[in-house]
């Protein structure tokens, strides 16, 4: 279900009138569906019923306190990435014993964090951090239970800045000294090895990367336990793809062209499990965007127009520091007025504020015509996108809102001028 939709041609999340939000919190603003996100989620830990798992929501696409409560209440687990999203999730209620700590960068500091906190395990990206943990684990006299994060060299066919399952990528250790480093891991007194991980890329629209790299892992898996080494998980990473064209449909509203097929959620799931299974490990998966993204939007008012004879210019009061996709990956968002009119549409370029060329959200996009005062909605903005954001330009941090059925409420307070200080 999209809880993003028009009554009477005009933007409604869930039940209330987006307008009505903006005149009352102001733009820019993030706003999230509670309902979405919670359908997300259940649709995608539903998929894994039938096997021993544990959904990790990977905190990096969105670590607002609310949400994380929100998926804390739902038994997921936690992906982090730095001991700020570690601390993060325990303040929101998640069980360290549900917790995996990933990055190709972790240091000594952070190590040591999650060691106190008794975390499940450790994805670990490289040899030498196999030593690194094993030392302080020693040093804190406590044992470190670790997953190696393997890189397959798969290509995932995304974008080259979110591949991350080729050998040209930092991260994970190489598949072809996979089982070398697995058997020095085990050879390493104060570690514990569990685990494999895997994650190769984020915004992957096809299946086929998803099926190769399950069937590479169930093969390690089995050379692993040949040699000794018993894994008792796979932690197979997230990455699965959400629709950005066409996220919300009217008969007003373009159709946008060239839109990517996405598979359903499920559908990347129920076609790795039965592979996966055959290994009787538990599952762990850690999916972001498609958990959060389509249940967030990014609310701005359009400022000024202008023209010159080759461009139109739409510029609103978001910009690239408010969400840095399009800037970043030339990433398309659509964007639509929160009231839809029946008309010709004019083909701008929406820009923000920022004293940057690169500061745009829509270049060269078919538009329904807006005037000065009138609010666009930037939608599928709830992943990647406030986390993302800085104070370039010393622009204010902006307000965060959650709705939920005919209530909404601000989770995140907007930045006044003395917090720049
Ligand atoms: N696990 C690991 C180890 C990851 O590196 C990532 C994402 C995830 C899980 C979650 O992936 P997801 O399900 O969200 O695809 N800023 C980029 C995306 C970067 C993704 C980084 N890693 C964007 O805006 O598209």
């Amino acid at each position: 279900m999209n809880y993003f939709h028009y009554k009477d041609n005009q933007l409604y999340c869930e039940e209330i009138s987006v307008q009505e939000i903006v005149e009352e919190f102001g733009t820019p603003l993030y706003l999230y569906s509670k309902n979405q996100v919670l359908d997300n989620f259940r649709a995608i830990d539903r998929a894994f019923a039938d096997v021993d798992h544990v959904t990790c929501y990977a905190l990096k696409a969105n670590s607002n306190q609310s949400l994380l409560k929100l998926l804390a209440t739902e038994n997921a687990g936690a992906d982090v990435v730095s001991s700020g999203e570690l601390y993060l999730a325990l303040k929101a209620g998640f069980q360290p014993s549900k917790i995996t700590f990933a990055g190709v960068g972790k240091r000594d500091d952070e190590i040591e964090y999650a060691l106190k906190q008794k975390i499940f395990s450790f994805n670990v990206e490289s040899i030498q951090e196999l030593d690194i943990i094993n030392d302080i684990a020693a040093k804190l006299k406590t044992t470190a239970r670790v997953a190696l994060r393997i890189n397959p060299d798969i290509d995932a066919s995304t974008h080259p800045y979110i591949s991350t399952g080729l050998k040209t990528n930092k991260f994970g250790i190489d598949i072809s000294v996979a089982v070398e480093a697995f058997k020095h891991a085990a050879s390493l007194p104060h570690l514990q090895v569990e685990g494999i991980h895997t994650h190769i890329g984020s915004q992957i629209l096809k299946i086929d990367p998803f099926v190769q790299t399950a069937t590479t892992i169930v093969k390690l898996v089995n050379e692993l336990r040949g040699v000794g080494i018993n894994i008792r998980h796979i932690d197979f990473g997230g990455g699965f793809g959400v629709a950005y064209k066409n996220a919300i449909q009217h008969p007003f509203l373009l159709v946008e062209e060239n839109a990517e097929s996405v598979p359903l959620r499920e559908m990347f799931i129920s076609s790795i499990v039965p592979i996966l299974k055959q290994t009787g490990c538990k599952l762990i998966i850690e999916p972001g965007r498609s958990i959060v993204a389509d249940a967030g939007i990014l609310l701005t008012k359009v400022l000024y127009r202008k023209e010159n004879s080759v461009k139109k210019f739409v510029i609103v009061d978001a910009g690239m520091n408010d969400l840095l996709r399009p800037s970043l990956y030339n990433a398309h968002h659509q964007i639509v007025p929160l009231t839809v009119t029946q008309g010709e549409p004019e083909v701008v370029d929406v820009v923000g504020p920022v004293c940057e060329t690169g500061d745009f959200l829509a270049r060269e996009r078919k538009l329904q015509h807006v005037e000065r005062g009138e609010f666009l909605a930037v939608l599928t903005a709830g992943a990647y996108g406030i986390v993302n954001a800085s104070h370039y330009n010393a622009r204010l941090g902006l307000a965060e809102v959650l709705v939920n059925g005919d209530k909404v409420r601000v989770i995140r307070e907007r930045e006044r001028l003395e917090d720049l200080m």
